[in-house]
């Protein structure tokens, strides 16, 4: 299935350019109350601005979402033909003209057309390709920026995550089980000048016996929707069986050292930890693994967020069908997430955390950092040689209570916790001990020398004491409290 010929596509690419409309277009042409506004979902001082230029014309169809003169969309289409722009789809016949058929947005520099029209959800067909959403923007957001010579992005869709790689890897594969979905990734493609191997089938099928060195995925990760499902959300498995299999299968997909990262639901079923339940996906051998909960919905929240994404809000059969599902299977909620998994030699090493805070962007930073302080040489030995650096931004953070026994000193701190400002912008308590050690911690010392001097201050034999200090001090590293150097 093809949209548009290449060679048309090509000349979308330069009728977009031409025309000037892009991400910044709003605010520079028509000032930045018009675009905020505009962010908001209210059009009125962007309607009365954009005339019949291009500009006009191309945000009045992609941003507002409103109708536009065939003579005005002639002019703004070429050198694509209107006809051209109407056999395809991207523009249909309305009432003031003709209107946006696809929908366009922005990936940073690069415009991605897709089925997701401007200002809609719902009502839509079951091979709607989507556009750039919440979970899209995570991922580009999350994915590696270096390191892959060659990368693949499972279940592509419109292309946008296969189009972020193109930058920055030299090949870079795409699949997708949709044929109306890789129409548009060959579209995008060519209206962004960028190259993509498109292949079509189920999941992995397509790449069988494929290795690459970046890996990512937003697959159709939703608890199967009762009745026909959504192809670009609801993968054809039970359950969380998406996450499983990608999860199964990584090792094998992945290059040494190469990384995959995949967003998923996972069911929290009672009476059971979901780390667990993702950690049991994994292969037990040849992968580390950073598992992130971002969020946790009950099933009802759950149901209704996807009921009203697809606009089957009103359909209280399939509600009642869906909820009974998680009933009879003891689901309590749904975690969504992020799964980071590298390839490695010897046993697997799972962590999966709760992360619900606003983290410092970007994500990609976040896992590098993350798989960065896993392959640090920490062992006791050279933590016990090594100079520790409080990182920039953590800070001390104490709570009192008020004392009013006789004797009594006033305010005693009852907590003591250390707080980052950066990066995973974590908390971790700490006890009067480890204040000692961390406020000698400027980088100058040896840790050895610390160890013996707050031995002597304690009276403790210094050697119980740096194996009882090691484990805590090394989580610090490991998270980032704490700096090597
Ligand atoms: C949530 S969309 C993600 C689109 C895009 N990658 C993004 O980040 O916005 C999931 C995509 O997976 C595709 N898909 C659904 N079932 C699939 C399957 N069994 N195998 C491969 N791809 C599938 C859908 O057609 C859809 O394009």
């Amino acid at each position: 299935m093809q949209l548009l010929e290449s060679e048309a596509a090509a000349r979308l690419g330069l009728a977009r350019r031409k025309s000037g409309y892009d991400r910044a277009a709003l605010r520079r042409v028509y000032g930045p109350d018009a675009a905020a506004a505009a962010d908001r979902a209210d059009y009125r001082a962007l309607l009365a601005a954009c005339g019949d230029d291009p500009l006009g014309v191309w945000t009045r169809l992609f941003t507002v979402g409103v109708a536009a003169s065939e003579a005005a969309a002639a002019e703004a289409f070429a050198p694509l033909g209107l006809d051209e722009a109407l056999d395809c789809g991207l523009l249909v016949r309305s009432p003031g003209g003709v209107a946006a058929g696809w929908g366009l947005q922005f990936a940073g520099e690069r415009a991605v057309f897709s089925d997701q029209l401007p200002n809609t959800t719902g009502g839509r067909s079951r091979d709607h390709v989507l556009g750039i959403g919440g979970a899209s923007e995570l991922l580009l957001d999350a994915a590696l920026r270096s390191g892959a010579r060659t990368a693949l992005d499972l279940g592509t869709g419109c292309g946008v995550q296969a189009l972020a790689l193109a930058g920055r890897a030299e090949a870079v594969t795409a699949t997708d089980l949709s044929a109306r979905a890789l129409a548009f990734a060959a579209l995008n493609a060519e209206v962004n000048g960028a190259e993509l191997e498109l292949l079509q089938g189920d999941l992995l099928e397509p790449v069988a016996g494929r290795r690459f060195d970046l890996v990512v995925a937003n697959p159709p990760f939703v608890i199967a929707t009762p009745g026909r499902g959504w192809t670009y959300r609801d993968g054809g498995r039970e359950a969380d069986g998406i996450a499983a299999e990608l999860a199964a299968a990584s090792t094998g997909l992945l290059n040494p050292g190469g990384t995959m990262q995949f967003l998923a639901n996972w069911l929290h079923v009672r009476g059971t930890d979901w780390g667990e339940r993702v950690a049991g996906w994994l292969p037990e051998t040849g992968a580390r693994v950073w598992a992130v909960e971002r969020e946790a919905l009950d099933p009802l929240d759950y149901v209704r967020t996807w009921q009203r994404d697809s606009g089957e809000s009103g359909d209280a059969d399939q509600a009642a069908a869906w909820l009974d599902w998680f009933d009879e299977h003891d689901v309590e909620g749904v975690g969504f997430g992020m799964v980071n998994i590298r390839r490695i030699e010897g046993p697997s090493e799972i962590v999966c955390e709760e992360a619900r805070h606003a983290v410092e962007p970007p994500w990609s930073d976040r896992v590098a950092d993350w798989f960065a302080a896993r392959e640090a040489d920490l062992e006791p030995e050279t933590l016990w040689a090594s100079r520790l650096r409080l990182a920039d931004g953590v800070s001390l953070q104490q709570a009192a209570e008020l004392s009013v026994e006789p004797g009594s000193e006033g305010w005693e701190v009852d907590r003591q916790w250390l707080q980052q400002r950066h990066g995973m912008r974590y908390a971790e308590a700490v006890d009067p001990l480890l204040v000692a050690f961390l406020g000698a911690c400027d980088g100058k010392a040896e840790v050895r020398l610390q160890v013996q001097l707050l031995a002597e201050t304690y009276g403790a034999e210094t050697a119980m004491l740096y194996a009882q200090l090691y484990p805590i001090i090394r989580r610090l590293v490991e998270r980032g409290f704490l700096t090597q150097g």
